[in-house]
């Protein structure tokens, strides 16, 4: 773990030692919901199999009860930073343990994601148990503590209290060990991936429900995914929690503040050593425009992220023809998913924290789009939401809402009938009708344990 992040933790407390006097205020918030104006009808299936219309906002009133819960910052994480530092230093290898299936796929430009499902034996689980697709954060992975957070109690059978559910993983190009096979990383705007990763999903499990969760950056991926899709959507819901939304914004934000630019710091250290860890797959490239930045990368010490984010994302971010962007600024306002909720055309929950110290700007008119829930806690931090729990325990807040959100979309919402593009088998990949893409499996999966891949210290941002 960074010194910066040690320092930005004691800092964190100095500052915070004279609002604790303050906290009793605004401690025990409910979030504040705002549901479209008009919010959309939207199909359910009754307990006799018939199908009946209801509205989106009656049913997550009534189905998502946790999502009006108040939330109280345990007392010692009372700001955002403390709530933001606990998911990155704190000790969760013993908590919500999980042990995954990977399975590789191969994208047709040579590039390889790691789904890592869950649970690793799913023998009983039948065919048309809903799956949880998750999107993880910056450098993330399927071993992060907020995954595991939703993805043990939803994977547990339904008679020890779960939701008898899958959930699937998807490591972006060089995380959690995926190895990298194509002179391209991941970013928060390329959605090719996990647009493949989606259709790999539905071939194998092509009668489930396909339920989107996003962390962070996998949450905007999610955000511009469903936006882009619209009906053709192969997920039939999403969940955005900590969503970065506008790109341009965060950064002016962390660039213009002494703490910011610690936090800046760590994702960029983050990102440098992920490429690090990934140099014998990418110099397998010497010719690719790729080659020519990694030697910058390496010699990038204390910089910043948007000085990566110049030096490498905007370039191995992503696929041609959007990739590679003259500028970092560029990329920012082509991968932002503040301005894309308008398009979403499947039942969309957000909840982010007005204290998270990375995300500047939410979005609440959800676009104005009826299918948008948009939610915000007065703390929490970044994908923190700790709370005290019975005994001692500490607990996360976040998980009772998005539980209800997954069982109210995955059981209840009928599944509407398909739009998305009719898949082929061409030359062993599975092909989209229509678009240049495809995947297939490849040899190399195997059984993962959920917390104890080599890059965990990575975790958390
Ligand atoms: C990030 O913000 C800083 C400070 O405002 C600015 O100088 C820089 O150009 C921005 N970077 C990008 C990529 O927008
Ligand atoms: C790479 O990052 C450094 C800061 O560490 C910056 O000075 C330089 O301009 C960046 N290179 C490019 C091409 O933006
Ligand atoms: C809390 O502790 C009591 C007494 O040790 C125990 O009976 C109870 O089960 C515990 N509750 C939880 C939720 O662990």
């Amino acid at each position: 773990m960074s010194l910066g992040l040690f320092s930005l933790l004691a800092l964190s407390v100095v500052m915070g030692a004279g609002t604790l006097f303050r906290i009793a205020g605004w401690r025990s918030k409910a979030p504040s919901i705002h549901f479209s104006d008009t919010p959309a009808s939207v199909k359910i299936r009754q307990p006799d199999g018939s199908i009946a219309t209801e509205s989106l906002q009656n049913l997550v009133e009534t189905k998502c009860p946790g999502l009006r819960s108040k939330f109280s910052p345990v007392w010692w994480l009372f700001n955002g930073h403390l709530q933001t530092l606990y998911c990155v230093l704190g000790d969760f290898s013993k908590i919500d343990r999980l042990q995954y299936h990977r399975r590789l796929i191969r994208l047709l430009d040579g590039g390889t994601l790691g789904l890592d499902f869950a649970p690793a034996d799913s023998s009983k689980i039948k065919d048309d148990a809903p799956i949880i697709v998750v999107l993880h954060g910056l450098t993330g992975g399927s071993y992060e503590s907020y995954v595991r957070a939703i993805l043990a109690p939803a994977c547990r059978a339904v008679e020890d209290g779960g939701l008898g559910y899958r959930g699937v993983v998807v490591n972006f190009r060089g995380c959690a060990g995926t190895p990298v096979t194509a002179p391209q990383l991941y970013s928060a705007g390329h959605t090719g991936d996990i647009r493949q990763a989606l259709v790999f999903i539905s071939q194998i499990y092509p009668r489930a429900p396909l339920l989107g969760l996003g962390f962070s950056l996998g949450a905007n991926v999610l955000t511009r995914y469903l936006a882009q899709e619209g009906v053709q959507s192969r997920l039939s819901s999403g969940c955005a929690l900590g969503c970065p939304w506008a790109l341009s914004r965060n950064n002016e934000s962390l660039r213009n503040s002494f703490i910011g630019r610690i936090y800046s710091k760590a994702m960029a250290t983050n990102l440098i050593n992920l490429v690090r860890r990934n140099l014998d797959g990418l110099s397998k490239f010497p010719d690719h425009l790729i080659a020519q930045h990694i030697p910058t990368v390496l010699n990038l010490k204390g910089a910043l992220l948007d000085e990566f984010d110049e030096n490498f994302t905007r370039i191995a971010g992503g696929a041609p023809p959007d990739f590679p962007f003259a500028t970092a600024q560029d990329y920012y306002k082509w991968g932002s998913s503040h301005d894309v909720l308008s398009d979403i055309r499947v039942p969309f929950l957000a909840i982010g924290a007005a204290d998270d110290p990375v995300v500047q700007h939410i979005p609440m008119d959800g676009g104005g789009n009826a299918m948008t829930v948009m939610a915000l806690t007065a703390a929490g931090g970044h994908l923190g939401w700790f709370q005290a729990g019975p005994n001692g325990s500490i607990e996360r807040w976040i998980k009772a809402p998005v539980m209800q959100w997954m069982s109210l979309t995955g059981d209840v919402l009928a599944l509407p009938s398909s739009s998305a593009p009719h898949v082929h088998i061409e030359d062993g990949y599975y092909r989209e009708e229509g678009r240049e893409n495809g995947c297939k499996e490849i040899e190399g999966g195997g059984l993962v344990e959920g917390d104890s891949w080599e890059g965990r210290n990575l975790r958390g941002l």
